[in-house]
């Protein structure tokens, strides 16, 4: 499967992306001799620990033919990171005991290659180094245009808006006046789906995790409703605001999975976007409600961001203009420093974190 995405990238994507002429100057950085690395040291069995990883500094790597050196200037941390420490089966690839953490970034090209130069801002799955080798075919250089900036590549432009534009509109198929239930609500992915479910014209309730964030969802993100689903008396406060819902965009999984099972209008759609609330649990039981799913005759889907790579685009294009306007919002939280990773990944399961994750790298980056 990961060799169809890569595929994909070097024929389709790459040719677009190479399109773009960059109005950046080449510049001139003094390049250290070593550079940091946190790689996997054991795989965790439930919770991340402090024996998860570890971190070395090695030589600065060489680029060889068809890659370039850059620069992480930051990196995302995203709740999936904790399925790749797992040694099955998935849509991507294991991280290997002793492989550098993959993750997702922003970087600058500091040695440049065949397709970019010196000084491009790219990203790509940097991992969590100061430096790092890519392969050119596996990075996308970005030029930011009025009213975009850097860090939103990371966040509604990057793989956190297009995971809930696809899943939203493409995968649960969204129409305006219809209920929408999104889980995670304050969260990266949530934050985005709630506000393009108001644009398109549905009811939107927001499901977060302390008053605070279901306050920022209410006044800053407009969601008609906004729940704690902590409080004692949320299956009931659920059951009041919501009434029946048409789609629940599913982050969470679990118990809040099965109440929205009870709650589906007929024909109701499910995104199960992602589970987090299952995710360190060794044996997740199964949502009991799903026969529900037969007497509404609704249906229940899975999705990953990639499979939708041909109409990211449309996609960015779209939001681009969406955030011009004003009426998309982005609320980043950034935290500082390569080495303490490990400690700020915890931050999603633990609901630190208000928006997307993002962890500055490089004192030198200027963004
Ligand atoms: N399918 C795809 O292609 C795809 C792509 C990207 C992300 N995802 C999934 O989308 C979801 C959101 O990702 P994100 O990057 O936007 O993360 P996020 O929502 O910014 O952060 C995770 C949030 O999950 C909530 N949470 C954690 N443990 C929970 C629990 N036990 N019960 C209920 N809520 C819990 C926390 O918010 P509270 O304080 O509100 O609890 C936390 O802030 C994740 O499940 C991720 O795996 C899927």
């Amino acid at each position: 499967m990961l060799q169809h995405y890569l595929l994909a990238l070097k024929t389709t994507v790459l040719k677009y992306w190479l399109g773009e002429k960059s109005d950046i100057q080449p510049m001139s950085i003094t390049l250290p001799e070593t550079s940091l690395r946190i790689f996997l040291a054991e795989r965790p069995s439930g919770h991340i620990t402090s024996s998860t990883f570890a971190s070395e500094r090695i030589p600065l790597p060489t680029p060889s033919e068809g890659e370039v050196l850059v620069r992480v200037d930051y990196v995302s941390l995203d709740p999936a990171m904790r399925f790749w420490l797992d040694d099955v089966p998935s849509y991507i690839p294991p991280v290997q005991i002793g492989e550098t953490m993959r993750a997702g970034g922003l970087a600058t090209v500091v040695k440049g290659g065949k397709l970019y130069k010196e000084g491009d801002l790219i990203t790509g799955f940097v991992g969590w180094s100061e430096y790092a080798v890519v392969q050119e075919c596996m990075i996308r250089k970005i030029t930011p245009t009025e009213g975009i900036k850097e860090l939103d590549y990371l966040g509604p432009l990057g793989a956190t808006g297009l995971t809930a534009y696809f899943g939203l509109l493409h995968v649960a198929q969204l129409k305006a006046g219809e209920t929408l239930v999104v889980s995670a609500a304050a969260g990266a992915v949530g934050s985005v789906v709630c506000q393009i479910g108001k644009l398109k014209g549905a009811r939107v309730i927001g499901l977060a995790g302390s008053e605070d964030k279901c306050a920022w969802l209410r006044k800053e993100i407009g969601v008609d409703h906004a729940l704690n689903y902590k409080d004692k008396d949320f299956a009931k406060e659920f059951v009041d605001k919501v009434g029946y819902l048409d789609v629940f965009f599913d982050n969470v999984g679990g118990d809040i999975l099965d109440l929205a099972l009870t709650r589906l209008n007929q024909k109701a759609r499910i995104t199960v976007c992602g589970a987090i609330s299952v995710q360190h649990v060794e044996e997740p039981k199964g949502p009991t409600n799903y026969a529900q799913l037969i007497i509404q005759r609704a249906r229940m889907e899975g999705f990953v961001v990639f499979d939708f790579y041909q109409q990211f685009d449309e996609a960015v294009a779209e939001m681009s203009q969406w955030m011009r306007e004003g009426s998309l919002k982005r609320k980043f939280h950034i935290e500082e420093g390569l080495e303490k990773c490990p400690e700020y990944l915890p931050l999603l399961y633990s609901g630190g974190n208000t928006g997307k994750l993002l962890v500055k790298v490089s004192k030198d980056c200027e963004f």
